[in-house]
């Protein structure tokens, strides 16, 4: 099994990415080869400031490895080192229908939230089928949101093998885990950086990430009232973190009524708190050597591009490019 996922380095990562990319591919890479990338090109769609691209990028780097990548296991790398997948894109972009593109959602969502309607962004979708037909991965685990995108990979790999051979790109499977399908925000809204709704997993401070839980938005029953847990955004999150037991005792505790939601707020705070301390204590060894992180972005490519390579000559014979 080859497994592949990226993430866009565009600032902080938060629980939404943590639960939805980035704990299962670090949990997937103990089952097969895993190929794991920041996607940079992809960012250029949305972060314009170069100095600030270079920083996401490192930061990025640094997150990922402090909450489990281990680079023994995963083949880890920067999407602009393995130049191959844009050569693929334009290649991919000429079995694409414009209509494949004209119906993605994020597309339309990404220009409603104020991003200028470049070509890029438009076809953002091939340059991610790129990435991953690449690498001949079959497994992508994502998060929900990325389900779309995933369909338009399968139907362009399928539409390569349609004109050119049949089997000449595998075609990839999304994995999205149901329990952590859409982490909800402050607000109950999907979590998301453009919804400024996030809780970060590394927040500069304690305070500031109890301040945030506090800020979790929860309806006007009186603390002495019986709570609806289904509803609670509180519960949905401590979900995440709690073992079923616990899970199980705060929803009876809000059915019996009797605390505030200040009080639950309390003890999400702690077990977001823990859970991520080992990871911000690697965090901080991580980001105090800087030529380490160099090394294993640098030995990553190396890999990638020597599988990238081989896809492409792949492609290309069969496409009627080079000799
Ligand atoms: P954002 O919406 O904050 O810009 P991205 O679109 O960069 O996040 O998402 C990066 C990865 O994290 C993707 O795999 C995406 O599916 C996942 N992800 C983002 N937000 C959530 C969420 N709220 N719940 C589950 N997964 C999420
Ligand atoms: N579009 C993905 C996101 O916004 C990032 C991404 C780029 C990706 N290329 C990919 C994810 C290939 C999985 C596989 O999160």
């Amino acid at each position: 099994m080859r497994i592949l996922s990226g993430i866009q380095p565009s600032g902080r990562l938060h629980i939404g990415n943590y639960f939805g990319m980035m704990e299962p591919a670090i949990r997937l890479q103990n089952e097969g080869e895993a190929f794991y990338f920041i996607a940079d090109y992809h960012a250029l769609t949305s972060t314009h400031d170069p100095v600030l691209l270079r920083e996401h990028v490192r930061n990025l780097a640094i997150d990922f490895l402090a909450c489990g990548l281990d680079p023994e296991k995963a083949v880890f790398w920067k999407q602009s080192d393995v130049v191959e997948v844009t050569e693929l894109a334009w290649i991919l972009s000429c079995v694409t229908p414009m209509g494949l593109l004209e119906r993605c959602v994020s597309y339309k969502d990404k220009v409603g939230q104020g991003i200028s309607p470049s070509h890029g962004l438009f076809a953002y979708p091939v340059l991610q089928a790129a990435d991953i037909v690449i690498f001949d991965a079959n497994v992508v685990p994502v998060g929900k949101d990325q389900k779309q995108h995933l369909e338009v990979t399968r139907d362009i790999a399928q539409k390569f093998n349609d004109r050119y051979g049949d089997g000449l790109l595998v075609i990839p499977e999304p994995r999205i885990r149901e329990e952590t399908a859409t982490v909800p925000g402050l607000d109950g809204r999907k979590m998301s950086k453009s919804y400024e709704n996030t809780i970060d997993i590394f927040e500069e401070t304690e305070k500031k990430l109890r301040t945030k839980i506090m800020k979790i938005v929860t309806d006007s029953t009186a603390v002495e009232e019986p709570k609806n847990p289904e509803e609670s955004y509180i519960v949905q999150l401590y979900r995440l973190f709690a073992v079923a037991d616990e899970v199980t005792e705060m929803e009876a505790s809000f059915r019996a009524g009797g605390l505030g939601y200040g009080h639950y707020k309390q003890q999400l705070f702690e077990r977001i708190r823990d859970y991520f301390a080992p990871m911000r204590e690697r965090r901080d060894a991580i980001a105090g050597d800087p030529g380490y992180v160099d090394d294993v972005l640098a030995e990553g490519a190396k890999k990638a591009r020597a599988q990238a390579r081989q896809v492409m000559d792949r492609v290309r014979a069969a496409a009627g490019l080079g000799a």
